[in-house]
């Protein structure tokens, strides 16, 4: 499967991109680099960084530093940490950007592989939404567009109605969801029951020193991060549960419903089933125990 992964790497974009470079049944053709968890630069900077530390030759696409119409939030420095990986901050620079700008290069991808790319976007929807805008043939031309945001049936996270991807950028997220291409939703309505704890990191890093090793570093902050804030035990996958919902629907229940996004006020963020809208479908429950072993099985296959 054809895929392109749309990403605001952060320390759990950083665990999806892994995946993905890992999955044997995931041909990883490119990425794109959103603000959201840090600053676009340092989002592009990271995602080069990753593609070279996984061996990997693909193209890196920088795209929006904003939010459509308005400034964007603060990056989620509290969250991602400075420089987007934690306690790890010396970061290189590697390589350069693709010379298109993200929404360009996910037009002229989806145009190549007609009907067969999938569009994973692990961050704020403001490039996928800047490339429908761009093209109006895009939603037709991908296979599918699998999102990493929301909280439909529960509370969100960075406010009680919104979810962090979501709320960076509420009116792109509602562009999305009023024409959107053929969609699956990832939100915190499963991603919060695929938790990942420590052990699993130390696991992960005994088996796969080089890139597990990296990722149980990185996560250090993290983990802190959900354990201050929310007393879990671990973290959540997100990112990585929407790449794995790319190939592995069976795990995951979904119902269909069309949605909206509050772009104003005090709600601003919040995913709201709505009926008037064309179906996007919607994750409601998950095997995350099956998410988390499918998840170690893959990266652990890394050096
Ligand atoms: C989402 O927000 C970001 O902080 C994570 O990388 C993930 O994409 C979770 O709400
Ligand atoms: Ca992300």
């Amino acid at each position: 499967m054809k895929l392109i992964i749309d990403t605001d790497p952060g320390i759990d974009d950083a665990m999806a991109i892994a995946y993905a470079a890992a999955a044997p049944e995931i041909d990883l053709i490119g990425l794109t680099a959103v603000f959201g968890n840090t600053h676009v630069h340092q989002s592009s900077r990271n995602a080069r960084f990753l593609q070279h530390k996984l061996g990997l030759d693909i193209p890196v696409a920088e795209g929006a530093a904003t939010a459509i119409g308005r400034e964007c939030h603060a990056p989620s420095e509290h969250v991602h940490g400075p420089e987007g990986f934690g306690d790890v901050t010396d970061i290189p620079e590697i390589g350069s950007n693709h010379p298109m700008p993200a929404a360009e290069f996910l037009v002229d991808m989806a145009r190549q592989h007609k009907g067969e790319l999938v569009v994973c976007a692990v961050g704020p929807l403001t490039n996928i939404a800047a490339a429908m805008r761009l093209d109006s043939e895009f939603a037709q031309n991908i296979k599918r567009l699998v999102v990493m945001g929301g909280a439909v049936y529960c509370p969100g996270n960075v406010t009680p109605h919104a979810e962090a991807n979501i709320y960076h950028d509420a009116q792109a997220a509602d562009e999305v969801f009023a024409a959107p291409p053929p969609t699956i939703l990832v939100g915190l309505d499963v991603t919060l029951k695929t938790l990942y704890e420590t052990a699993d990191f130390q696991a992960l890093a005994e088996q796969s020193p080089h890139m597990g090793g990296f990722l149980r570093d990185i996560s250090r902050f993290y983990l802190k991060f959900y354990k201050e804030v929310g007393g879990l035990e671990g973290c959540g996958l997100h990112d990585s549960t929407a790449v794995i919902a790319c190939t592995h629907e069976p795990m995951f229940e979904m119902v269909e419903t069309g949605l909206t996004v509050v772009t104003e006020g005090e709600e601003i963020g919040a995913t709201r089933p709505d009926p008037s809208r064309p179906t996007v479908r919607v994750c409601r429950d998950v095997d995350g125990a099956g998410v988390v072993r499918l998840f170690t099985e893959r990266v652990a296959s890394l050096p």
